[in-house]
């Protein structure tokens, strides 16, 4: 996107937002100038840009989208902003929608934005999409993300139809993770400005995995996966959790992405 004005930017006017942003603690302090510079639509849109970014709001609230597995996800002022390190989670996802048919159900719970769900709506068209969150605010977002999946608001599976019972072959799950004890020591701008409910995931962190593990089997068809992302040092009890709830589990690690996915199983025999 290049506007007029930006061509009468002079270098000591970009080093000036380097400089301002660099001031406040913004570590990309030069992608981030790039990035408002190239967003804005004029001068005074970029001197605002500027001022919120300032003033601690988060860049992605700024210019509306944030990046994720290379796509510009749509996003709202309020609503958890999606991670890189999900895009483990994503990749995880990827590699088993792979072996599935066209008539495969996949349902991402805890949905956000929406970003896991539209990196598996791209990946395959055919699929068919349900994705469910709590909040408005993000079911709204997610509708723009994901044209193609249905979007319900709800608190997890009671979002869902119930026709969906035992058809699922993927439940993808970002869900909140944090312990409560561990919020106030996130950075700012998680804290301040992502709403608790997007975070705060009990005493131990795993409150909402803990239910959505449980219910997960009735929702699962023989053979279905349920994938989670958790902190490192909270796979072990992930894992037990998934166990408890009659899932085989494993758990991926990767260093580059920073992340941990747990991956759940329904056995392939039907229950009696
Ligand atoms: C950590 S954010 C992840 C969002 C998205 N999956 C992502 O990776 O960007 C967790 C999301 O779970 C939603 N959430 C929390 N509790 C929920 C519940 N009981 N039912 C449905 N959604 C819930 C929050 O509103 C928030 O959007």
């Amino acid at each position: 996107m290049t506007f007029a004005w930006m061509l009468t930017l002079s270098e000591d006017g970009t080093a000036d937002v380097v400089r301002k942003l660099r001031s406040v603690g913004c570590v990309f302090a030069e992608e981030e100038a790039h990035l408002l510079i190239s967003c804005a639509h004029s001068p005074s849109d970029l001197a605002a840009m500027l001022g919120r970014r300032v003033a601690g709001i988060p860049l992605e609230y700024i210019v509306g989208w944030a990046e994720f597995c290379g796509v510009h996800i749509s996003l709202d002022s309020g609503v958890f902003i999606p991670r890189p390190r999900t895009e483990l989670l994503a990749q995880e996802a990827l590699a088993i929608a792979k072996e599935f048919d066209k008539a495969s159900i996949v349902v991402d719970l805890c949905c956000g934005s929406g970003s896991l769900a539209a990196i598996l709506a791209a990946a395959f068209p055919g699929i068919e999409l349900h994705a469910v969150d709590l909040d408005p605010a993000a079911v709204q977002c997610a509708g723009r993300n994901i044209s193609s999946a249905r979007v319900y608001c709800g608190d997890l599976y009671d979002g869902l139809p119930v026709h969906l019972r035992k058809r699922v072959s993927l439940i993808v799950a970002n869900a909140p993770y944090v312990p409560t004890s561990a919020i106030p020591m996130l950075p700012p701008e998680a804290r301040v400005h992502e709403p608790q409910v997007a975070l705060d995931g009990g005493t131990d962190g795993l409150d909402v995995y803990r239910r959505i593990a449980a219910e997960a089997p009735q929702w699962l068809k023989p053979g279905g996966h349920l994938l989670i992302e958790v902190g490192d040092t909270q796979a072990p009890l992930a894992r037990n959790i998934f166990e408890q709830s009659g899932l085989a589990s494993r758990v991926v690690h990767s260093d580059r992405h920073d992340a941990t996915v747990v991956i759940g199983t329904v056995s392939h025999m039907p229950a009696r």
